[in-house]
Parts: C-alpha cells; sequence; structure tokens
C-alpha cells in the first residue's frame, strides 16, 4: 500500500479550538488573527428597556379558548413583522432539560482536542461536526467561537461521547422541535392560512434539524474580538438558548439591541434579520441555536396565495434548502442578508 501522504494544510488553524487557547494562563490579549475591529457606530446598545425583542406567550398560542390563540397569534405575526426576532415563554420544556443539553455539551467541548478530532470534517452537511471559528478556509479573522453541528432530524444522529449527550439531546431535539412546529403554525395563520400550509409546502414532516452548540470562552478584550459576526440564520425558525450569559445582539431599526431573555425562554429567530454574538471577560457563554428548516430538497418560494391577495410580483426566486444552506456558509452571505441574493431585479 502507498505510504499515507501528509501535507500542510493551510486551512487548518493554528490553535485546534479556541478554547485551549482561553485556557493558555498566559492569554492576557487577542491574537492578531482574532482582531475584530468594530466601527463604534456600530456598537450595541445594552440599556434601551424600550428595546426588547416581544414575548409570545406559548400556553396562549396553543390555548384551547379561540379568543387567546386569536390574540396571541396577532401578536406573533407584529413580533415577526417588526422584529424576526421574539422570546418565547411558557412552552413546556423543562428548564432542566435544557440545562443538561447545555451541560453535555460543555462536556463535549471539554473532551481533550485528541478525542474531538474525529468530528473535524470539512463538508457542509455531515451529520457531525465540530470546529472552530467559522469556517477557517474562508475567515479572514478567526472568530472567538468553538462549535458542534449534529443533524437530529429527519435522521436522528448523535455522538458516543461524552456520556449522556446522546440520550439528553434526542430528548431535547424532539420537545425543541415540538414547539418549532406550533410556532410554525402560528406563523402560517398568523398570515390568513391554514395552520399547517407552511409546514406541508416545506415538507416538514422531512424538516431539517440541526442541533448547533456555540462555545464562547471568556475573552481578555471582548471589544476586540467577535463570537459570530453579523450574519442572517437559513432556517425557518431557529430557537436558541443559552447559559446565564447573554451575548446575542439583533439589529433592529439600525440599531444593535442585546437580548436578554427569561431564564428558560427560547430565543426565535424567524426572518433573515441581522444578529452577532458578542464575548464577554467574565466567563464562558454556551448557547445552542437549532434551525429548522425545510426538508434539503425542498425549494422556498414566495407563497402563491399571499401574492395574488397582495396584486404583488415574487420578488424573491425559489432555492432549495440545500442549495439555500450553501448560500448561507459562504463568503456571500458576510456582504448581505442571504435572502436578497434571492431578490428579483427590478426592471
Ligand atoms: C448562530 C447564532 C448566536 C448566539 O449560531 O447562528 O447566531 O448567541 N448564534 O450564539
Ligand atoms: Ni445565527
Amino acid at each position: 500500500m502507498a505510504p499515507t501522504v501528509t501535507s500542510v494544510d493551510a486551512s487548518e488553524p493554528r490553535v485546534a479550538s479556541i478554547k485551549t487557547l482561553a485556557d493558555s494562563d498566559a492569554l492576557t490579549s487577542v491574537p492578531s488573527e482574532y482582531a475584530y475591529i468594530m466601527d463604534p457606530n456600530d456598537k450595541g446598545d445594552a440599556n434601551d428597556p424600550e428595546h426588547s425583542i416581544p414575548v409570545i406567550d406559548f400556553a396562549l398560542l396553543t390555548s384551547a379558548s379561540p379568543d387567546e390563540r386569536a390574540q396571541m397569534i396577532q401578536k406573533l405575526g407584529k413580533a415577526c413583522q417588526e422584529w424576526g426576532f421574539f422570546q418565547v415563554i411558557n412552552h413546556g420544556v423543562p428548564e432542566s432539560l435544557m440545562k443538561e443539553m447545555i451541560d453535555a455539551c460543555q462536556r463535549f467541548f471539554e473532551l481533550p482536542e485528541e478525542e474531538k478530532k474525529e468530528f473535524h470534517t470539512k463538508n457542509l452537511l455531515d451529520p457531525i461536526k465540530c470546529g472552530t471559528s467559522f469556517n477557517v478556509a474562508i475567515d479572514k479573522v478567526r472568530l472567538w467561537r468553538d462549535y458542534l453541528k449534529v443533524i437530529a432530524h429527519p435522521k436522528f444522529n448523535s455522538l458516543y461521547k461524552p456520556a449522556g449527550y446522546s440520550e439528553v439531546s434526542l430528548e431535547f431535539s424532539k420537545r425543541t422541535r415540538a414547539v418549532a412546529t406550533e410556532i410554525l403554525n402560528g406563523i402560517s395563520e398568523s398570515l390568513g392560512l391554514e395552520p399547517d400550509y407552511i409546514a406541508k409546502a416545506m415538507n416538514w414532516d422531512r424538516g431539517c434539524q440541526i442541533l448547533a452548540a456555540n462555545y464562547y470562552p471568556a475573552c481578555p478584550q471582548p471589544d476586540l474580538a467577535i463570537g459570530i459576526p453579523p450574519h442572517t440564520d437559513h432556517g425557518l425558525v431557529t430557537l436558541l438558548i443559552q447559559n446565564d450569559m447573554c451575548g446575542l445582539e439583533v439589529k433592529h431599526n439600525d440599531q444593535w439591541v442585546l437580548v436578554n431573555a427569561a431564564p428558560g425562554a427560547f430565543i426565535v429567530n424567524y426572518k433573515s434579520i441581522w444578529h452577532r454574538a458578542t464575548v464577554n471577560n467574565i466567563a464562558t457563554r454556551i448557547s445552542i441555536a437549532v434551525p429548522h428548516g425545510p426538508a434539503l430538497d425542498t425549494p422556498a418560494l414566495p407563497i402563491p396565495v399571499l401574492l395574488e391577495k397582495e396584486g404583488e410580483k415574487a420578488k424573491y426566486i425559489g432555492m432549495t434548502y440545500e442549495k439555500f444552506m450553501e448560500l448561507q456558509a459562504s463568503p456571500a452571505a458576510y456582504m448581505m442578508p442571504c435572502l436578497d441574493h434571492l431578490r428579483v431585479k427590478d426592471n
């Protein structure tokens, strides 16, 4: 057999994880490849109480009382239009399960680097992958973040380590998907459609669900680094949970707003809205973003009955979810919201 040739791959990061770097005692400043200088005009405004994302009460959204449900659906529609981000409370997923899921992910990130290596893959849709930054092959600036992505639906995939991850992630993914389904149905109804209209059109029963955990260690100079720079997500609805550290910021009316959710709430992202993850110098922040999308082969398109109702022409072309995810992971997504790449050119 021919000997295995190993070559130095320029896309390999200098450190396997930001955790390794952040754990070293000597680290007192941000190394140059991580330096992310933010425009002063782009700084977040964390202290404006007028600016917090809307709250959706899941118990009312799924209430047996038509009045209660109708009111919450209206509120949901408004939250989607005006913010694209909201928090969902009273959803019934135990806070203890959320904590166990975060703990399981933390234990994964804390495994020795050697043990995580087998999950270092390059393909976007590999069922399990972990790594650092975003895409080290194209990142101009390294991100202060490690990640673990596991596809949990339509086929449930899991890790055999750390102990407990598999069981917890199965329960968490099922419960989270059930909440996402109700939110999607509520959004469908808020648009004047049948509750299951979007789910049917997007082949939700074969829909893609990804458990995407982010690990942001404390950073000695948080103003000089970024966890995830401004981007838009690819899913239909992304549900996010976090440990007790904040850091997610959402762009609303041209201002960055720090998301401060109630303990145990899901933070939900529906529209293609800019958001980013900042880092802090106090403690490790862990978040788990759970994008729920259409089936991979299913194109998302403007809804014909809504266009007819408004007497409008489609402003976007359709694209399969798989292609859209590729677009979202490409450098093009840094320039403008990925949805804007699908805009029909005005003539
Ligand atoms: C993401 C994301 C934000 C956060 O994973 O797409 O936007 O707060 N995460 O970790
Ligand atoms: Ni995101």
